[in-house]
């Protein structure tokens, strides 16, 4: 085939002014290993799904209306009634869990063989970024989701934050824009998702590949061609020229054949099963729902539900910092010797141990139900000595205390489930603000019933508990500043 020469004419004039034959040939000439075979395409897959996410998003930002009133109204919208809008949907949820899948597969390929050793350790730790970037993303995009599992996922996560010490609940007024989930919530979420986080993104993705380019394809590793510092570079560069192959069309040619099949595997996924939800708008009073987080959450999800209690927190506060430094420091605590796996047992059972732990706890993750069973089922009155000398507004809280069934998790002296902590004597633990929060958001495994109260209902509910103080103790509550929350004062 010949290209015509306006073609020719017009690209020769862009190449004059800008030289980018000049950077483009190299990139393309340059060597890799010739065994860097089909374990090296998983990369560019990640690269490939993230692209179409970015074209994909780009068209759904269009119609998407980030409010909380509005946001479920849009989705049914592009649905519904769009051009193949549902199809784009489609394509960027499932695009988004196979970004997710091939960076995992990835990441575990360049950690078995050893590729994040000298001199690529500021690949893995870019690398790194990217993984964490691309979870939020992950995370962000399915709370725009904004339905039952979305609403009961941030609730959750809110909770989470909120057990930072001392800085807990400024972290989730901050994350969710106010004491609860409400519009500011999600137009944060917003903006994290198609502003700051694809810029992140995006930045990492320009840096990884630099890096890439710089320090070239890590070969196969073998037995016994062990990582130098000393040696390693000068080595690496004289057998890329003597036994390489350029990377255009050789190692692309694997690249661009993967990437085709993963492409249209993800199109038929969305053609044939089609798009993520919206399940519902989400209705706090289901209690007996089972909300899932998507696949790469659920063993998160799966310890939440089955910790016990006592530890929960320390595990929810540490383990975050522990794996963001272990996978910081990996490159540093080795970045010599072996890279062939047969060489390198720890790594290997390492590897075999996280792979088996994770995979068994999505598995739990699939199969628990959100709240554990219910040991009560109680909707008795009020027991009389907290209702008498109340105040009307009071009294309306005890009705709907009952009427909401608060009892079937919390005990009132000594009647109820046992799934909360008992509430006699809630008022000395917990300040208006905190009560106000955990009703509408629930978290830590209670539900939120805040789309399900009404803000004079839940100023009620939590006058209510705010008078479950045992005799002559003062309360714990700071009073509420006037104007702090305008519609329940
Ligand atoms: C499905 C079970 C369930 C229902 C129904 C439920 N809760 Fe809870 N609630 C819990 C759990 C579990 C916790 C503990 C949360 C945690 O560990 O952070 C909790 C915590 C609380 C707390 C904080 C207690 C403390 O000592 O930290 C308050 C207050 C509370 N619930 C009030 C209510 C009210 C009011 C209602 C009714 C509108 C209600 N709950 C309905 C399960 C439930």
């Amino acid at each position: 085939m010949r290209i015509p020469t306006w073609m020719m004419d017009s690209w020769n004039w862009i190449d004059q002014r800008t030289g980018a034959s000049a950077t483009i040939a190299p990139i393309m000439d340059h060597h890799v290993p010739r065994n860097a075979k089909w374990w090296y395409v998983f990369g560019s897959a990640t690269l490939m799904f993230f692209i179409l996410q970015i074209t994909t998003g780009i068209c759904l930002a269009l119609l998407y209306v980030p409010s909380a009133g509005e946001a479920y109204q849009s989705l049914i919208h592009i649905d519904t009634e769009v051009p193949l809008g549902w199809m784009i949907r489609g394509i960027h949820g499932w695009s988004s869990n196979a970004m997710v899948l091939m960076m995992l597969i990835h990441m575990c390929q360049v950690f078995l063989h050893g590729t994040y050793k000298f001199p690529r350790e500021l690949t893995w730790i870019v690398g790194v970024f990217l993984l964490f970037g691309t979870l939020a993303l992950a995370f962000t995009g399915q709370v725009l989701r904004w339905d039952q599992d979305s609403y009961w996922g941030l609730g959750i996560g809110a909770a989470m934050m909120g057990r930072i010490p001392w800085i807990g609940p400024e972290v989730v007024n901050l994350v969710i824009g106010g004491p609860i989930i409400a519009g500011e919530t999600l137009s944060r979420w917003f903006s994290l998702h198609v502003f700051v986080l694809p810029g992140f993104v995006i930045l990492m993705v320009g840096l990884h590949i630099v890096l890439i380019l710089k320090n070239g394809i890590s070969e196969m590793p073998e037995p016994g061609a062990v990582v130098d510092k000393a040696t390693y570079r000068e080595g690496f560069e004289q057998r890329m020229k003597t036994s390489g192959v350029p990377f255009f069309p050789e190692a692309a040619k694997r690249d661009m054949i993967f990437c085709g099949l993963m492409l249209l595997i993800v199109i038929g996924l969305a053609f044939f099963v089609g798009p993520f939800g919206p399940l519902g708008e989400p209705d706090p009073t289901m209690i007996n729902t089972n909300p899932k987080p998507d696949f790469f959450f659920l063993w998160i999800f799966a310890i939440l539900a089955l910790l016990p209690p006592s530890i929960e927190t320390y595990l929810i506060l540490a383990s975050p910092v522990v794996i963001v430094a272990v996978l910081i420091l990996l490159p540093f605590i080795s970045n010599e010797g072996e890279r062939a796996p047969s060489r390198r047992p720890v790594a290997v059972i390492t590897l075999v141990l996280l792979v088996t732990i994770l995979a068994a706890l999505s598995q739990l993750g699939v199969t628990t139900p959100w709240s554990p069973k219910m040991d009560a089922w109680t909707s008795d009155t009020t027991p009389r000595q907290f209702v008498v000398g109340r105040s009307p507004t009071e009294l309306q809280g005890a009705i709907l205390f009952q009427y909401m069934q608060c009892r079937n998790c919390h005990e009132l002296a000594g009647i109820g489930g046992q799934r909360g902590p008992e509430l006699d004597d809630i008022a000395t633990r917990m300040t208006r603000d905190q009560l106000i929060r955990q009703v509408q958001q629930g978290g830590g495994n209670m539900p939120a019933f805040g789309k399900n109260l009404d803000s004079a209902q839940t100023a009620a509910l939590a006058a209510f508990l705010q008078t479950l103080t045992p005799d002559g103790e003062h309360k714990a509550v700071i009073p509420a500043v006037k104007g702090d929350y305008p519609d329940w004062n």
